[in-house]
């Protein structure tokens, strides 16, 4: 017999996690799918929530943005990985990710940090193994930096968390994230100003009708500056690329854009690396990027 479904109680912010992941199971049942995730598939079904009631089909193509966003991240954990086999992943906001089967070696440690709500959900569909620390904890709250191992390697990401914060704060984590990991790498993403200025105003919703959280903050050239100036620990930002997609949006008119000078600053998504000096005097040129 099937195992009862749980259903998560979840809103606000936190319910974006189910969204996310409903993206990602959707695009990874597909037989031209951009990511595998079967992990994903089988969260999705042992869950009891109505996903295509808030969530609706898949309109505008947004599971192949969703697969194709995963994907640059996939691809810096194990690029970090390869050059630290033993290090720490610290994900931010990791919601009901299942990035850890997909990128996993064996050796790395994986420390997630998230609500409270969604930590408690997490492990109970996704118990931790002895590799991977579940923090309940908010990613502003300095609380989770004392818990990670800084011997190895670290790299911090933060997919779909950093819009939810004011400017400040968000300068004000990337800036403590400088201080406390020298020699670290963070990779997140941000909407853009234009489109988090819409999602400020309750102007976004689903492809079902129902409202999206507010967003506080977005990326533009100017802000990759001020960014880029919020500690002089950050010796790098790097704009992320995006894999051409599926369809007239992502496979067709972004990567035209990514190509396009100026037009190219206009992008709805930005995914971006910063690198920390460990002080050792061999970090690159500073070379302010956007
Ligand atoms: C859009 S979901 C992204 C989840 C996951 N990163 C993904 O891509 O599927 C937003 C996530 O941010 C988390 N979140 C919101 N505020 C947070 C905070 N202050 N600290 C840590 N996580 C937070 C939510 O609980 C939720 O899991």
């Amino acid at each position: 017999m099937r195992p009862p479904r749980t259903r998560p109680e979840l809103d606000g912010v936190p319910e974006t996690a189910l969204w996310t992941l409903y993206m990602r199971a959707w695009e990874a049942r597909r037989p031209d799918r951009l990511l595998d995730d079967p992990k994903a598939v089988e969260l999705v079904d042992a869950l009891d929530y109505p996903f295509q009631e808030r969530f609706g089909p898949d309109k505008w193509d947004s599971t192949v943005g969703e697969a194709i966003r995963t994907r640059v991240f996939d691809d810096e954990v194990r690029r970090f990985l390869r050059d630290h086999p033993d290090g720490t992943v610290v994900v931010l906001a990791e919601g009901l990710e299942t990035q850890f089967w997909r990128v996993d070696n064996g050796r790395a440690r994986w420390v997630s940090v998230d609500l409270a709500e969604v930590v408690g959900l997490r492990r109970r569909l996704l118990p931790e193994s002895t590799r991977q620390r579940l923090i309940a904890c908010s990613a502003l709250d300095e609380r989770w930096m004392d818990e990670v191992d800084r011997t190895r390697g670290v790299l911090i990401t933060a997919k779909g968390l950093l819009q939810y914060f004011r400017p400040t704060e968000v300068h004000r984590l990337v800036a403590t994230c400088a201080e406390r990991f020298p020699g670290a790498a963070m990779v997140f993403e941000a909407p853009a100003r234009w489109l988090s200025a819409l999602m400020a105003r309750g102007r976004t919703r689903t492809p079902a009708g129902v409202p999206v959280p507010p967003a506080y903050w977005g990326m533009d050239p100017k802000e990759a500056r001020r960014l880029r100036a919020a500690h002089p620990g950050i010796v790098e930002l790097v704009d992320l690329p995006l894999p051409a997609g599926r369809g007239r949006i992502y496979g067709r008119r972004l990567p035209w854009m990514a190509r396009t000078p100026v037009v190219r600053n206009w992008k709805p998504v930005w995914i971006m690396r910063l690198r920390f000096g460990d002080g050792s005097g061999t970090d690159p040129a500073r070379n302010p990027s956007g």
